[in-house]
């Protein structure tokens, strides 16, 4: 028996769905922990591509329990046409998918109000993916949101929307000069959503706990990046859930002392979408040659994502906010063709030296990398097995970065598909 949890180490995208999919094989129940449909998570099957934005990476295996935990905001509407979209690739849903009773629901005056938000911030933007998501959190910190077991009794579910309501439709009338929301279409909608969602909703963290308690293996998928975490990334250009390991257990209900691996997924190189510091970004045409090769563009939104060099500023900090066990490499193949590769091993800040990632923005934004450089190795990496095979200065690099962060590299992904992987260390 044993859990592993999978989690982000940069700002999202690093190709948790890909691990996830991969260990989901050995693995009996799959849950995600924290954000929502903010999140894409890409899998390749043989030449057929998946992208998940709620239910775990884990569903495209047959007879895995797959779990949306607590800490997640579910826009009812955005999870039915995921399901459905899966049913319709013959993907088995029903016997499989489990919805907390206790997780928040992304309702459409939250979509409404962060539109008019972010419009409002103009150049200082955070450049979300304006699915709701930081207004649900807002909501359920300042206690007033809308729970999946609130779906189940319409009174209560009822007098809680029209009581939201009076101040949303105020405010977007009077701040945003906006159109008021309807609310007897919107509990209408939302009790259809009910019915077809029901059958799903149960305890989950019950669920998950008989399920450690009696000997199964359980993934536990993150969404987003350490970097974008509420309280440890680059705030307030960060997403509204705690992404770290941690997130796990308050966003599923399992303690700490169940957890026996924490997995971080490090794309060999970085990107970001949205708005926020960046300090080893690439802006020129070696940026642009990183987005095309590695299709980098958002598996949610479609925004080009921004590419830039590999941070071990910013992975050491999550080698130790997340206390990561060991390290699963991603995208290796995309610097296949480059003759020289760099990593940056330090910022320089007004004169001074800085290794420990900075918690002031200012101090991000005005950081100015010092870089490592290695020779690439420019020969294809695509789809090997055995690490033995992989070319010298992969090799280098590889071992360069886990020396740079004191963690084993248990994993490495040479590619899209499944199986375009080689295991280094086996995790169940
Ligand atoms: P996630 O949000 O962390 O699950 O990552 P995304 O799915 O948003 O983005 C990762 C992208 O890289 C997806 O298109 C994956 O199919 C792809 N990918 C994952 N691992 C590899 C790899 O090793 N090589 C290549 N070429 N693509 C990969
Ligand atoms: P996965 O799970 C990359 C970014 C947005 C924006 C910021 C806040 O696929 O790695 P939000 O809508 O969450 O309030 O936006 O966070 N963001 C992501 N970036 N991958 C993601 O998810 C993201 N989810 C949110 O672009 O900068
Ligand atoms: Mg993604």
């Amino acid at each position: 028996m044993s859990t592993i949890i999978i989690v982000g180490t940069q700002w999202g995208d690093e190709g948790k769905g890909k691990i996830v999919d991969f260990l989901t094989e050995k693995a009996d129940l799959i849950a995600r922990y924290q954000g929502g449909n903010n999140a894409g998570h890409t899998v390749v099957i043989n030449n057929e591509k998946y992208i998940l934005h709620l239910i775990p990476s884990g569903i495209l295996h047959k007879g895995k329990k797959c779990i949306i935990g607590n800490g997640v905001v579910i826009d009812p509407a955005a999870l039915i046409k995921e399901i459905d979209g899966l049913k319709s690739r013959e993907v088995e849903i029903d016997n499989n998918l489990y919805i907390s009773k206790n997780a928040h629901l992304i309702m459409p005056y939250h979509i409404a109000i962060e539109k008019e938000n972010e419009i409002e911030k103009g150049s200082k933007k955070i450049g979300t993916t304006c699915r709701g998501i930081g207004p649900a959190y807002t909501d359920k910190i300042a206690r007033h949101g809308i729970r999946v077991m609130d779906l189940l009794t319409p009174d209560i579910f009822k007098e809680k929307l029209f009581e939201n309501l009076h101040g949303i439709n105020f405010l977007l009338a009077n701040l945003y000069k906006a159109k008021p929301l309807d609310g007897e279409g919107i509990f209408e909608v939302y009790m259809q959503h009910a019915e077809r969602l029901k059958r799903y909703v149960t305890d989950t963290s019950f669920l998950i706990n008989e399920g450690i308690d009696s000997g199964k293996n359980v993934l536990f998928e993150g969404a987003q990046g350490t970097l974008l975490d509420i309280d440890h990334g680059t705030y307030p250009f960060v997403t509204s859930s705690n992404t770290i390991a941690g997130g796990a257990c308050t966003g599923l209900g399992v303690s700490p002392t169940k957890i026996n691996r924490i997995i971080g997924v490090v794309k060999a190189y970085t990107t970001r979408v949205g708005s926020g510091p960046f300090p080893t970004e690439v802006k020129d045409e070696l940026g642009e040659r990183l987005r095309q090769k590695g299709g980098e563009f958002g598996a949610t939104t479609g925004r080009p994502r921004r590419c830039g060099w590999l941070d071990v500023v910013g992975l050491n900090y999550a080698v130790r906010i997340n206390g990561l066990t060991g390290i699963a490499l991603t995208k290796l193949d995309i610097l296949d063709e480059l003759d020289h590769i760099k990593i940056c091993v330090g910022y320089r800040n007004n004169g001074k030296t800085l290794v420990d990632f900075p918690k002031e923005i200012e101090a991000l934004e005005n950081a100015d990398p010092i870089y490592l450089e290695m020779e690439g190795w420019k020969s294809s990496t695509i789809g090997i097995q055995d690490i033995e095979k992989l070319p010298d200065n992969a090799k280098k690099y590889i071992a360069k970065i886990e020396d740079l962060l004191k963690t084993e590299i248990q994993i490495i992904s040479t590619g899209q598909k499944r199986d375009e992987i080689i295991v280094i260390k086996e995790q169940f």
